[in-house]
């Protein structure tokens, strides 16, 4: 619940940073766009994912206090939200990805597995972004670190499904090689901004050409139903990504206005909600404890999604700002229209079951 009302206050926020006209609710709503997004929804879905399913494979009373990870971001988004002390929100934040980490080590000891290591070292450099944000950083500064957080996140789970298909040492070497790439760019962000963004984006370019060619994704386009929909959303997420590494490339270090936009965006929006539409069918499930259907009409949050980014980008690039602003609205009604088709996929399995 903490996540769904961050991510619907998150994209007021972003709509009222594209300009419309919506009420204010509160003076600090706007520049807490970011924040929302990737600390608060993203952050508090992820770290809960991680306690159910660390929880589903431990004992004993720790067990509970997994979920502490995901309570702790959601509550931070909720005080960011309020404008409490604007330090709090971020501490708290803060603490929950210090959490997240804790998770993912223990996860480690119990399976030392490479595709592990790829997704704790995701929480890590997440923990490492909140610290220097908690610190005084500006956004645009942590920018690249909270990137780096979702793009380790789902590399190291597209490399945990691509064991089935038994790569050649040398792809998982060139998958092990762009990680430290990408890795190279968030650093070298304390020291260059512009440099280090471009480096990620050549790193981001690697990563997607790497998944659309060795994902187990294309093998699955031919299938139908449900494994059909999953692939599509994961190889439209990786052009997506393609998308945001070339113009990272292109338009390096700007921190604010039209390109930042876009090149965000392209990532946050086409990359990581395509891999959370595919996801969602496994996740929900899991998380919710209830059975999900798979519905045809899933496609219409995807193309929306996929369209109104096209939008959005073509005004973010072109400096056609009445586009920009349509895009970024059909943005958020291709979010809304997922969570609808999610509640009714729901619904319509626990029919099915009764
Ligand atoms: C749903 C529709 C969305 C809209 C309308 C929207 C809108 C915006 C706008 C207008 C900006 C300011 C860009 C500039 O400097 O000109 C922005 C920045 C940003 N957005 Fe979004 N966004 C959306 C979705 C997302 C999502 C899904 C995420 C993350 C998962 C996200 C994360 C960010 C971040 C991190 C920034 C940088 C904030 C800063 O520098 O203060 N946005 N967004």
């Amino acid at each position: 619940m903490l996540a769904l009302a961050t991510l619907f206050f998150g994209v007021w926020a972003g709509l009222l940073r594209m300009g419309w006209g919506l009420p204010i609710l509160r003076p600090t709503l706007p520049m807490s766009h970011g924040p929302l997004m990737v600390g608060g929804f993203l952050g508090t879905l992820i770290s809960l994912e991680r306690a159910v399913g660390l929880g589903g494979i431990t004992s004993g009373r720790a067990r509970r206090l997994y979920y502490a990870a995901p309570l702790l971001t959601g509550l931070g988004a909720i005080l960011i939200l309020l404008g409490v002390r604007h330090w709090s929100g971020p501490l708290l934040i803060t603490l929950g990805s210090a959490g997240l980490l804790i998770i993912m080590i223990q996860i480690y000891r119990i399976h030392a597995a490479p595709y592990i290591a790829v997704i704790g070292l995701g929480a890590l450099v997440w923990l490492i972004g909140n610290l220097l944000w908690l610190f005084g950083a500006s956004i645009p500064e942590v920018v690249l670190w909270w990137m780096g957080f979702l793009v380790f996140t789902i590399a190291g789970e597209r490399l945990e499904l691509s064991r089935l298909l038994q790569l050649p040492r040398q792809v998982v070497l060139l998958f092990q090689a762009i990680v430290i790439a990408l890795l190279a760019g968030l650093v070298l962000s304390i020291v260059n901004y512009d440099l280090a963004v471009r480096v990620a984006g050549l790193g981001m370019v690697a990563l997607a050409l790497w998944l659309l060619r060795y994902d187990i994704a294309r093998r699955r386009l031919s299938a139908d139903g449900q494994a059909r929909y999953i692939a599509i959303s994961l190889l439209s997420g990786y052009v997506w990504l393609a998308i945001a590494g070339g113009l990272a490339l292109v338009y390096g270090g700007i921190t604010a206005g039209p390109y930042y936009d876009a090149w965000l965006h392209a990532i946050f929006l086409g990359f990581v909600f395509s891999m959370i539409f595919a996801h969602a069918l496994i996740i929900f499930p899991a998380v919710l404890g209830r059975p999900m259907a798979f519905l045809a009409r899933f496609y219409v949050h995807l193309v929306v999604l996929h369209i109104s980014l096209i939008l959005r980008l073509y005004g973010d690039l072109a400096g056609d700002v009445t586009m920009r602003q349509w895009g970024g609205m059909l943005n958020a009604a291709a979010l809304l229209l997922f969570l609808a088709n999610t509640i009714s996929a729901v619904v319509l399995a626990r029919r099915r079951n009764q």
